[in-house]
């Protein structure tokens, strides 16, 4: 036989020799929930392994994380009040803000982002101003530029919108531009769908919506083309960085939305995805070392520079060893 694949495949030399792609400690996120409180840290139910930290526990969660290499946290918090119009999500008291200073201070070196939306702070747990029973896109606009402009002011090096909200990668931009946070980058969720794998999560943050869902701003997971055009707007726009959110359901977008831009590319690894694993890891149903790391190569394959993930203490590990 002329041609054998199997040639390239005899030892561990020769595939390593050949292999195409690699998963890297620095391609992680790392997120945190912070809590109200002090000395708390407790297990969410849905989510083993991952805790609701008060501040001071979130700095020592950020030490380990930067010990093993791994080079940015996302910041998602549980605020003290919520109200209408979420107005928590910009105080500089609440436990984000308070997260991302004291972590700054203690380990000036990570890459701190701080995730934008309303849906943990407003009172319906909608992501945005409610007019009626429709969330209000251009009343929401100035409140998420606030937030941000909060989290750079407490130190965060990206602000990371999540509502979906059109229009907003701008407002952010300019708020930020305003405040003096020209060098504050913006990895825009751009690519969001209405997803059922965020359920683990809504449990943890506390922000499932109190009546209808997120339909009328989050992505039709039936569309493709559609995030091209979410994706060239948030790029007019200005995001420094474009995400695709869930992951590994949305292969086929990451690896289209790939194709088509020339921007860093940011998949996460929802907390649905990252349950179903822990869930059948625990069962002893699967090898979970290697069903996590294969996984996680799966979307640099697909064509992610950035993977935002629960795993990445573990996964991090044990690319270390
Ligand atoms: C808030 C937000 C959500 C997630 C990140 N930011 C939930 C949602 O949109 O309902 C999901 C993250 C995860 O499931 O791990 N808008
Ligand atoms: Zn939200």
């Amino acid at each position: 036989m002329k041609i054998r694949p199997r040639r390239l495949r005899l030892s561990e030399n020769i595939r390593s020799m050949v292999r195409e792609n690699a998963l890297s400690v620095k391609d992680f996120v790392y997120p945190l929930f912070v809590v109200p409180g002090e000395h708390i840290k407790e297990e969410i139910e849905s989510m083993p392994n991952v805790y609701h930290l008060s501040v001071d526990e979130a700095v020592k969660v950020a030490k380990e994380a930067e010990s093993l290499g791994i080079p940015a946290l996302e910041i998602f918090g549980l605020p003290e009040y919520k109200d209408e119009i979420g107005s928590s999500a910009w105080d500089m008291e609440s436990p984000v803000q308070r997260a991302i200073t004291a972590i700054k201070n203690a380990a000036p070196n990570l890459v701190l982002i701080g995730d934008v939306c309303l849906c943990q702070y407003t009172t319906h747990g909608h992501c945005g101003k409610l007019c009626g029973d429709y969330v209000d896109n251009d009343a929401t606009l100035a409140l998420l530029a606030k937030v941000a402009v909060s989290q750079a002011k407490a130190g965060a090096d990206i602000i990371a919108p999540s509502d979906m909200m059109d229009g907003r990668v701008a407002a952010i931009r300019s708020a930020l531009d305003a405040e003096n946070f020209a060098n504050v980058s913006i990895m825009s969720y751009a690519v969001k769908y209405a997803s059922a794998y965020y359920g683990p999560f809504r449990d943890a943050a506390n922000s499932a919506p109190q009546f209808g869902n997120r339909k009328q701003y989050q992505m039709d997971p039936a569309n493709a083309r559609e995030a091209l055009k979410e994706t060239a707007l948030d790029i007019e726009e200005g995001a420094d960085i474009i995400m695709v959110k869930p992951a590994l359901s949305y292969l086929d977008i990451v690896s289209k939305v790939r194709e088509n831009i020339n921007l860093p590319l940011a998949v996460y690894n929802v907390s649905g995805e990252y349950a179903m694993v822990k869930a059948a890891a625990k069962n002893g149903w699967i090898d979970e070392k290697r069903i996590v790391l294969e996984s996680l190569l799966s979307m640099k394959r697909a064509g992610a520079d950035i993977i935002i993930t629960y795993h990445a203490l573990d996964a991090a590990k044990w690319l270390n060893e």
